[in-house]
């Protein structure tokens, strides 16, 4: 027997917790094989997890609007209605595996239609990167995982809608400016 085998290296990352010790919000199969080879090797891409909340989920969503804590039980809650809503809601998440916190997230819902032969349609929503983290791709990559996903679920197109100021971003990340955006306000 080789030394080697004798004493393993240690493990890289021991604060890292493995998929394979999660509670997923949907299958690791919809992880773009393309964009988890693309990051950096602390870095990992995968669905949200039922104790994400720890984590740090809701402070990474924080540079994109205000995110008041619910507490856990109620974060919990809204876990799990999302996963009760099949085939219907995907927020994924970037992982720093040294840290085993949250450093990006971003989700995607699938409309189903009547129109376009009973077409589906992928809304991106909640796009957020650390401060820290900004300007290292993870924005683009973390979109390109989730037209991965919308694409996979047979959608025929998938938008979002964002400010002036990041229309230069989703055009780098492959979309087009189409129409206008309105709102109203409960
Ligand atoms: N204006 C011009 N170019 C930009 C901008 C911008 N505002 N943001 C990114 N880019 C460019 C980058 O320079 C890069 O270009 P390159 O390929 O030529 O180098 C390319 O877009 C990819 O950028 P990333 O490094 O992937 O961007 P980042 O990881 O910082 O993520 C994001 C971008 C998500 C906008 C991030 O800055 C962020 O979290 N901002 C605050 C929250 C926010 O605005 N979220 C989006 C809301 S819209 C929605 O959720 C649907």
């Amino acid at each position: 027997m080789s030394a080697q085998q004798v004493n393993p290296a240690p493990q890289q990352f021991p604060n890292f917790t493995p998929d394979s010790a999660l509670d997923l919000l949907f299958s690791v199969d919809l992880i773009s094989p393309q964009v988890q080879a693309e990051l950096p090797a602390d870095l990992h891409i995968r669905p949200l997890a039922s104790t994400d909340y720890h984590r740090g989920h809701l402070s990474v969503l924080t540079v994109l609007t205000s995110v008041p804590d619910p507490g856990e039980a109620a974060w919990l809650g809204q876990f799990n209605a999302i996963r009760a809503a099949q085939r219907t809601y995907y927020t994924l998440v970037i992982v720093d595996k040294n840290t085993d916190r949250i450093v990006a997230v971003g989700a995607v819902f699938v409309e189903r239609k009547f129109t376009r032969n009973l077409g589906l349609v992928g809304h991106i929503e909640d796009i957020a990167v650390d401060k820290q983290q900004q300007g290292k791709k993870l924005g683009l990559r973390i979109i390109h995982a989730l037209v991965y996903i919308s694409e996979n679920s047979g959608t025929y197109k998938t938008i979002l809608n964002c400010s002036d100021h990041n229309v230069p971003f989703y055009e780098k990340c492959g979309f087009e400016k189409k129409e206008n955006e309105m709102a109203k306000y409960a």
